[in-house]
């Protein structure tokens, strides 16, 4: 997907983002002020700001924070929960100055790149002390082995794949963030979260009506609902219980300069 498509994307998501994804938790979000305190990180600059999903929470514990996005749409979600200090720009070419804030956060954004290492880079170059980064692993917890508990996801990637509708690859966002620390070695990292948690059937596939992706976002409404009773029929409507982690990591800005650092693209 080009830079642009992926915008394009995000403009036409950004009304069910927030009822389709989880909100900071309270306890994360407390440990990622005092992590950022730690690390003398404000101003903050977050690139991808979105709806401020992030940034809103916090700014609600008093930090200080200027937030960009390519989207207008995300931007004027942030907008209406009050965050004022926001900036339409792309994150390959930031509208400042060399080390013009002590850090830089991408949260939940770097794996939108094919090749994340430039926009590192000009992050890096804004930065006079931390390139940071909210990564995140979501996956069903190897103590509950379910022989019957198929993923959600992929009975409706088969479904709608079956009855001829074009269903485009997924962002894979755990993968690619995966790759991004294995290429650059994070200098610091501080646990924010990492615990079981169980979403209701019912909620799970809210999201999906939501058409909250690009699994559904596209999908025809009746195929959609087709799939989704397909889902239900096959699986049943058993919670959904995940294993779910937050991490903050932090690099040097030095680690992006030229001579570039090893490519991390992920196919
Ligand atoms: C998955 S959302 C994450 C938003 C927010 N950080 C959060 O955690 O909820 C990714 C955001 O990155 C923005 N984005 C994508 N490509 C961008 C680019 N090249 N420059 C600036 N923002 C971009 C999108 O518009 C979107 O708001």
């Amino acid at each position: 997907m080009s830079p642009n498509e992926v915008v394009e994307r995000f403009e036409r998501i950004a009304p069910v983002f927030d009822a389709t994804r989880r909100p900071l938790e309270a306890e994360a979000a407390v440990r990622l002020v005092a992590a950022l305190r730690e690390l003398g990180a404000e101003p903050l600059l977050e690139v991808g700001v979105g709806t401020g999903r992030v940034a809103a929470p916090l700014r609600d514990l008093g930090v200080d924070l200027l937030g960009i996005d390519a989207s207008r749409a995300m931007l004027a979600r942030a907008r209406a929960k009050g965050l004022s200090a926001l900036l339409r720009g792309d994150a390959t070419g930031l509208p400042f100055r060399d080390g013009a804030f002590p850090a830089t956060l991408f949260a939940h954004v770097l794996h939108l790149f094919s090749d994340p290492a430039p926009v590192l880079s000009e992050a890096a170059r804004v930065s006079r002390r931390w390139v940071l980064a909210l990564v995140g692993t979501t996956v069903p917890p190897p103590l509950v082995p379910d022989p019957n508990d198929e993923d959600v996801r992929a009975i409706l990637v088969e479904v709608l794949r079956a009855s001829g509708h074009e269903v485009p690859s997924r962002a894979r966002p755990k993968i690619r963030e995966r790759a991004v620390l294995a290429a650059h070695q994070p200098d610091r990292s501080f646990a924010l979260a990492d615990r079981l948690t169980e979403r209701s059937f019912e909620d799970e596939l809210r999201g999906f009506q939501l058409r909250g992706d690009r699994t559904t976002m596209d999908a025809p409404p009746e195929l959609l609902a087709h799939a989704l009773s397909e889902v239900r029929r096959r699986r049943g409507d058993r919670p959904i219980v995940m294993r779910e982690s937050l991490t903050l990591v932090a690099w040097a800005p030095a680690r992006f300069f030229p001579p570039a650092g090893p490519k991390t693209t992920v196919r």
